[in-house]
């Protein structure tokens, strides 16, 4: 940490919202972090594009270029210390995270999902809570571990499903509370307070 400020991460793989909410928090003063880096693995995500537009690296690698995980997560990790990043947030990185970026990391990666784990994890969870008839989902941000969506639960929000919602709908309410939620429980998370 230098200038007081915080050096996070953002993993993404897809359209990037909460990338985007969090960088904006940080970039407007209100979160007392700098998001150094944007590390997608997908060559044509539109997250890239956000990143690039708010001024954000973003470190791209193409999975299948690498014979096995620890190869790739060892240049992250590698990438990460040159950059003096101190916390990882995963916010729709749609890959295990392996051994290698964990043991580095330890403890310092969060991951937001769109369900109230551990109800519907992997992909899909909206819909997943859709078909399942249930009265409520909501949001839950942990701690990363070696499995999918799992490792211990910061922070979660409820979100009831109404009877004219659809898979759209519900979406759309959860990611609003996940923009809100990801950079609050970030806060939390650098001040000390989990
Ligand atoms: C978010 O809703 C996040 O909770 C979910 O992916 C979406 C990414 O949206 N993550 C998972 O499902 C993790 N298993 P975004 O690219 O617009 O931030």
């Amino acid at each position: 940490m230098s200038n007081g400020l915080t050096n996070i991460a953002v993993f993404a793989s897809g359209s990037g919202s909460n990338f985007e909410a969090i960088a904006e928090e940080a970039l407007a003063g209100r979160l007392p972090c700098q998001v150094k880096v944007l590390v997608c693995d997908r060559e044509h995500a539109p997250v890239k594009e956000k990143a690039q537009a708010l001024g954000i690296s973003v470190f791209c690698f193409r999975p299948r270029d690498y014979e096995q995980k620890a190869d790739f997560e060892a240049e992250i990790v590698r990438m990460l210390q040159e950059a003096d990043v101190e916390l990882i947030a995963l916010a729709g990185y749609m890959r295990l995270v392996g051994s290698t970026l964990l043991k580095a990391y330890e403890g310092r990666i969060m991951n937001i999902h769109p369900s109230l784990l551990p109800a519907f994890p992997g992909k899909d969870a909206v819909e997943q809570a859709m078909e399942a008839n249930v009265k409520v989902t909501g949001v839950t941000v942990h701690l990363v571990d070696e499995g999918m969506d799992t490792g211990p639960i910061i922070e979660q929000e409820v979100v009831r499903i109404q009877t004219t919602d659809d898979a759209q709908s519900l979406q759309k309410k959860i990611q609003q509370i996940e923009h809100r939620l990801y950079p609050a429980v970030i806060q939390q998370f650098v001040e000390g307070e989990i």
